[in-house]
């Protein structure tokens, strides 16, 4: 059964191999600072040495009927003293105009790169401080999904949203797209009257002002400085409702209710990471539930977690994707990888996070089973993988950041973590990771630096602890170094055992499936053999209502195991599965799964890819496309 966690396919790219070296620590850039050194990031033009961009102040215009975003970007720059050029990141954007002080200046698009796009070349000098580029995104932007009406849940409006990781931004905003990049970020965004726009940003009219006839205009400002992939912009009939003081979900109306019963531990969930970590940095935290074509499970956009609606299960049993997601609101956007070869960085240590929030709020137990069910899922992730794919720093020279997203980022990184916490215990650990948050709070982080800040404030000189650690094992080398601890979960011996009188007897009515949490019910589904005899298959899916499953997480592992033993009867519902939600993490498999089925599989599969792939934002078809093919 194939259970990574996010896999991605990406075409081979044509990238300059320049590699990512170590550089000084950085400091926040201030206008009276000298510019800090960043180090070069291969997924990303910019030279952000010489010319950087600090601020972005975007003024745009909505156009559902061209499915175009228009307007200007003014971009606050720090220069070097030789600077005589500004480079940006941009891919698939029609540029108008550039201007300083009032002025045209002469600039460039070079030749598009696959995934990368162009760079943007301004001519400028030193004392340029602010560029405005005047621009207009495309119809097919990678970033942005412009949904028909009957897209929606409320089938009446339009709607449209972005996802900038990792190196999306620059199908929309013209500025350095590097995650090592910080700026702050405001926008002013003109949408017809009857949409509410919404970004990770401070909402400074919440209900809009007058823009003209039918259109209201919406302002936002972002005063912490953050990495580009962290802009995002959601436009449509959006409501809201408040889950505490400081915490509250907006979607479209009619799935407001239940989104917010969903929620309702979520300002226990933000206490239980202050208590952790420190002071939640970004004032409010709220949710954005989208319509289903979202392609991820969560994205952690600051301020305003993006996440899909398959995470609304009625009994709140997929609320650790939140805890995820608010996790980051430490790893990764207040520490951020410097490059997508740290990605682990951000990833590794918000699954440790997120289990740390979980376990606080809903118990040990449950923390357990999630661990043990992230371990299942990252062993037969290193089985599949190429070693070289398997070091938590990877090398991406000439690759999609996307290859690097993997269960190697999210679990091996988090059981590295947890290795560490046994080794030197909690209260150590605790007390390292609250100051490491703090001492780089704001600031881009590489693997090097990380390593460094470890021996520096933790091992301190320890030989016996640093011997113990296996650091460089578990960083730069494959697989699970040897002072890995398998994580054992109490609740599974008893589904374990379920799952072994079952397969003796065959004997659906008895495995005691009413009575265990989704957890336990994953683990069942994902211990059976893999072949299963059609009246068994029958036999169970009429007992534990599987093909009915309203849990996504239920139906998908469900459905894996109809299609690898060629189940007709559960095709109806993996069609409706497929052309009901977006979520790659679903999708992709499902489609994978379908095409190892011979003819089978293959017709199934490129029937539903036709019907389905309209739905998909690019980053579900991107993926889907080079394992079915382009319908058509
Ligand atoms: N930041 C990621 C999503 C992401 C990573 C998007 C890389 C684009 C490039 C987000 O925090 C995430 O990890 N989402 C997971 C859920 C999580 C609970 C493992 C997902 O979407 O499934
Ligand atoms: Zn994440």
């Amino acid at each position: 059964m194939i259970r990574t966690l996010l896999v991605s396919v990406a075409a081979a790219g044509l990238l300059a191999a320049c590699s990512t070296t170590a550089g000084a620590p950085v400091t926040p850039p201030t206008a009276e600072a000298p510019m800090a050194q960043l180090v070069q990031d291969i997924h990303s033009y910019a030279q952000p040495n010489e010319a950087r961009v600090t601020d972005v102040a975007l003024d745009l215009a909505a156009d559902f009927d061209r499915k175009v975003l228009s307007g200007t970007a003014t971009l606050s720059v720090q220069t070097a003293p030789d600077a005589d050029e500004l480079i940006l990141d941009v891919r698939d954007l029609t540029i108008r105009d550039v201007t300083i002080d009032g002025r045209s200046v002469p600039w460039t698009v070079g030749e598009a790169r696959p995934y990368l796009g162009s760079p943007l070349t301004i001519q400028i000098t030193p004392d340029a401080d602010q560029v405005i580029v005047s621009y207009e995104t495309r119809p097919g932007a990678a970033a942005l999904q412009w949904l028909s009406p009957e897209q929606t849940a409320g089938g009446v409006q339009p709607f449209m949203f972005s996802q900038g990781q990792a190196i999306l931004t620059r199908t929309w905003v013209p500025t350095q797209d590097s995650p090592g990049i910080r700026q702050t970020y405001s926008a002013r965004i003109v949408a017809p009257e009857a949409l509410s726009v919404v970004m990770s940003a401070e909402h400074l009219t919440p209900e809009g002002e007058p823009a003209g006839p039918g259109m209201r205009a919406w302002r936002f400002r972002m005063d912490n400085r953050v990495p580009p992939y962290l802009m995002a912009i959601a436009i449509g009939d959006i409501a809201f409702e408040a889950t505490g003081p400081r915490s509250g979900v907006f979607t479209e109306p009619s799935t407001l209710e239940a989104s917010a019963d969903e929620m309702v531990d979520l300002e226990q969930m933000i206490e239980a990471a202050e208590g952790l970590y420190g002071p939640y940095r970004w004032g409010r935290y709220d949710l954005l539930i989208l319509p289903p074509s979202f392609p991820f499970g969560g994205m952690e956009n600051p301020r305003l977690t993006f996440a899909t609606p398959t995470i609304i299960a009625g009994d709140r049993s997929l609320v650790s994707l939140v805890a995820h997601e608010l996790a980051h609101s430490w790893s990764g956007n207040l520490v951020t990888n410097a490059t997508w070869s740290d990605f682990w960085l951000n990833e590794g240590f918000t699954v440790y996070f997120e289990n740390r929030i979980m376990e606080q709020v809903y118990g040990r137990d449950r923390a357990m089973m999630e661990q043990v069910l992230g371990w299942d899922s990252l062993q037969a992730t290193l089985a599949d993988l190429p070693a070289a794919d398997t070091h938590l720093f990877i090398d991406l020279a000439s690759r999609d950041p996307d290859d690097g997203l993997t269960d190697v980022a999210y679990e091996k990184g988090a059981f590295f973590l947890r290795t560490i916490e046994r080794i030197v215990g909690r209260d150590r650990f605790d007390a390292y990771l609250r100051g490491y948050f703090d001492r780089h709070a704001f600031q881009p982080m590489t693997t090097t630096q990380f390593l460094a800040d470890l021996r520096e404030h933790l091992i301190r000189g320890d030989p016996a602890l640093e011997q113990a650690l296996m650091i460089d094992a578990w960083v730069y080398g494959p697989g699970l170094p040897s002072n890995v601890e398998e994580p054992h979960a109490v609740a599974f011996d008893r589904v374990d055992a379920a799952v072994a009188a079952y397969v003796a007897s065959g004997n659906a009515a008895a495995i005691p499936w009413a009575g265990w949490s989704t957890q336990e019910r994953q683990r069942f589904l994902g211990e059976l053999p893999d072949e299963i005899a059609t009246d068994r298959l029958a036999s169970l899916d009429q007992a534990l209502g599987l093909s009915a499953s309203g849990n996504a997480e239920v139906l998908f592992a469900w459905l894996m195991i109809a299609i690898e033993n060629r189940y007709e009867p559960a095709v109806p519902s993996l069609e409706h599965f497929l052309t009901s939600m977006g979520r790659r993490k679903f999708v992709l498999p499902l489609f994978r799964a379908l095409m190892e089925e011979d003819t089978w599989g293959q017709t199934l599969a490129r029937r539903i890819y036709a019907e389905a792939r309209p739905g998909y934002h690019s980053v579900t078809t991107g993926s889907v496309d080079a394992v079915v093919g382009v319908p058509g």
